[in-house]
């Protein structure tokens, strides 16, 4: 007998800026990412403010799900797809963040999207946030450093949850809102990027305006869910974090409160006041000692309290260690680096892949909240290879899958409550910190490359017949 639930949701993810294309289509406005340049695992991606016509800008065509989603929904639904998580992107219902009245051909985009997938018996899961602010916000205001976004924000999710009551249950406020802690956040989540030009690496770094934007996102977010709560209350609402687990590189004292204080920043920060409603007990020192003020307004703690999560929602990719010993070597990883771990293999993008590090996270995080998690990213971004026939034999993504859903399975035996498992970029399509096509995740092989070329053909490899027959057994038969 499967240890996943009956109800386990299955699925894969993808974000709307990453696989949509048709980023002028139908009225839609121009996002934060419609203004980053492609990049690779060695120069970073540039956000520039006009569009320049000689460079090349990967979310303007991606893979063109725009035009394509009903040959990519019923590749998912061949794969037994129960749940699809994507995003709604901002732009398309409201071209510049600031308009009163909806735009219908964005909204009618959607339900095509969502009825399509009702047809297949899929659900969405639909984050309403993903790294798509429109561009104008964040020219205007600053993106989140400015509290007006609240309105805005609340304004797009008024209109998209009573056109979508009847068709998405599950939803997520932010993507990875804890990005915001990190310095890469200000171009991919906060948008505090006004008047900025130039290698997305090199964006001032300024944590006053970082954790001041993470508050206005914390009030959107605690509003929409006591919103949605109040007013349609067969809604699921949950947050999303990034955790990239750490570990201790020493027993050391000194960098078991390093790794502890890193764990607090980088994992737990958001989510205790997403879940818990009200800040942690250590917000006050990290403040302090990162010279940051929050400026809060009067009922912004019961707002807090009100918006608590139903449901933990992560991406999980990789771990790291702390240290704060000199002789240890640093390598990358998702939105922050760390240091190496003698015992972890990497991938080509310096990611270390460690599946018992998703037992360890999903039981502190569950030890922690005591409401239902779902891991809603996690795999491995490749080179593939495109055989003369068609075929890409992807073993290595099939492994680093088979290990995780292990650790899944374990954690559950452990007593974890978990929802669900959406792999990232089921089918492939452009990575969000690179811009690059060569870095592939999905089941689905797209015929898209990173000079922009390619016929946009659709190919199954050898992890979408693996993935169909995890789902048909519920996650018992990982060969
Ligand atoms: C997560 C994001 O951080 O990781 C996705 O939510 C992103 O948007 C994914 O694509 C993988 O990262 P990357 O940089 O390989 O695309």
């Amino acid at each position: 007998m499967s240890v996943f639930r009956d109800d386990f949701l299955w699925g894969g993810a993808c974000a709307a800026n990453q696989f949509e294309g048709a980023w002028d289509v139908d009225g839609k406005g121009e996002s934060v990412p419609d203004h980053c340049t492609n990049g690779s695992h060695t120069h970073p991606k540039w956000v520039t403010q006009t569009i320049h016509p000689d460079r090349l800008y990967p979310s303007h065509q991606a893979i063109d799900f725009y035009h394509h989603y009903e040959e990519d929904i019923a590749l998912f639904a061949e794969m037994g797809f129960k749940v699809f998580r994507t995003s709604i992107n901002w732009t398309r219902i409201f071209p510049t963040g600031e308009e009163t009245q909806p735009n219908e051909a964005g909204l009618a985009f959607y339900d095509r999207v969502f009825d399509c997938c009702k047809s297949h018996g899929i659900q969405p899961l639909v984050t309403i946030s993903h790294y798509e602010l429109p561009y104008a916000l964040a020219q205007k205001y600053n993106g989140w450093a400015d509290r007006r976004l609240v309105d805005f924000y609340m304004n797009y999710c008024k209109a998209i949850f009573e056109r979508y009551k009847d068709k998405v249950t599950y939803w997520l406020t932010f993507n990875e809102i804890n990005c915001g802690m990190m310095p890469m956040g200000s171009v991919l989540g906060l948008g505090t990027i006004q008047g900025f030009e130039g290698p997305m690496t090199q964006v001032p770094d300024k944590p006053q305006e970082r954790f001041q934007a993470l508050h206005h996102q914390f009030i959107a977010s605690a509003l929409a869910v006591d919103y949605a709560h109040q007013h349609y209350p067969q809604f699921k609402m949950g947050n999303m974090d990034c955790f990239i687990t750490t570990y201790p590189y020493t027993c050391d004292p000194t960098d078991i409160l390093a790794n502890q204080q890193a764990m607090r920043q980088t994992n737990w920060y958001c989510s205790d006041v997403q879940v818990r409603g009200e800040y942690p007990s250590y917000a006050k020192r990290m403040w302090a000692d990162q010279g940051v003020t929050i400026r809060m307004e009067p009922g912004d703690a019961e707002i807090l309290k009100k918006g608590t999560v139903d449901f933990y929602t992560f991406s999980y990719y990789m771990s790291n260690c702390v240290t704060t010993h000199k002789d240890a070597d640093h390598i990358d990883g998702n939105i922050v680096g760390g240091f190496k771990n003698p015992y972890l293999k990497a991938s080509d993008w310096g990611w270390q892949i460690d599946p018992k590090g998703l037992r360890y996270s999903l039981n502190e995080i569950y030890d922690r909240y005591r409401i239902p998690l779902m891991v809603v990213e996690n795999g491995l971004g490749a080179y593939d290879t495109l055989e003369a026939d068609g075929t890409v034999h992807d073993s290595y993504r099939i492994d680093y899958l088979r290990s995780h859903i292990q650790q899944m399975a374990e954690a559950v035996k452990d007593g974890v409550d978990l929802m669900g498992y959406t792999p990232w970029g089921c089918i492939d399509l452009v990575s969000a910190s690179t811009g690059e096509m060569a870095k592939r995740y999905g089941f689905i092989y797209v015929n898209k490359y990173d000079d922009g070329t390619g016929d946009y053909s659709r190919l199954r490899k050898d992890s979408f017949y693996w993935y169909k027959k995890v789902i048909a057994t519920n996650g018992e038969d990982l060969d």
